[in-house]
């Protein structure tokens, strides 16, 4: 058995894909399925830690002793991630956040005219939280994660996310066949901003969770 290191502590995790409506039916949506964002609550949860998940439109149980906030969009995500950063000693993002939405929302649904071409989607970004909670930080000492997926050129593009961003660690996945989205394995590479590389093999999610925090805990003040 751990040792209950994240006692006294408040972690907030994200999860989840968000969802950004056209219409009150359809969405703009991604693959994410939450399973890496609730293995980061439940771990945390095991080693004391008080949890705040964050869940996009995922279909899991809640994980036992953790506070879940559910949302829909990104901009819903943001107000439920900075409302719960204000006192936490570390945010994960591991959510896939959509950075576009549609520009409007037709508060009908959105109808095919015989014999018209489709109107054509315009999309507008959305605020990128990580950025944002990484660049204003609510508490001195507070320790911030995002996640990335990359298909190439994995490390260099972590690297320049990562400064980009200017949180303190970077989980860099590389999706493929049988890892990331939906998957209950995960393979990565945690990049610190202070050049440490910690690479974590093909596993369960658990275990990259467990990484995630142990990381965290070395860098919490
Ligand atoms: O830029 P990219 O989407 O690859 O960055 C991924 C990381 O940034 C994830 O940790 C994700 O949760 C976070 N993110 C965010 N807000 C956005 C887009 C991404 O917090 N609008």
């Amino acid at each position: 058995v751990r040792e209950p290191d994240l006692a006294g502590r408040h972690v907030v995790v994200s999860a989840g894909g968000t969802r950004e409506p056209l219409d009150p039916v359809r969405f703009l949506g991604n693959r994410s399925s939450g399973k890496q964002g609730y293995a980061l609550a439940r771990t945390a949860a095991a080693r004391g830690a008080r949890v705040t998940l964050v869940a996009a439109n995922t279909h899991l149980p809640d994980p036992a002793g953790v506070d879940v906030v559910p949302v829909g969009t990104a901009v819903q995500m943001r107000e439920a991630v900075l409302k719960a950063a204000a006192d936490a000693d570390a945010v994960v993002m591991a959510a896939a956040v959509a950075d576009f939405r549609p520009s409007e929302y037709a508060a009908g649904k959105i109808k095919k005219k015989d014999g018209q071409e489709p109107e054509p989607l315009v999309l507008v970004r959305n605020p990128d939280i990580l950025a944002e909670i990484s660049a204003d930080r609510a508490r001195a000492g507070q320790v911030i994660v995002g996640f990335a997926a990359e298909t190439d050129d994995v490390l260099a593009n972590g690297r320049a996310k990562l400064a980009r961003k200017g949180c303190d660690l970077l989980v860099v996945n590389e999706v493929g066949e049988r890892k990331t989205f939906g998957s209950e394995e995960n393979e990565a590479v945690v990049l610190g901003a202070d050049g440490s590389e910690t690479p974590v093999p093909y596993g369960p999610k658990e275990a990259l969770a467990e990484t995630v925090w142990d990381l965290v805990a070395e860098r919490m003040s």
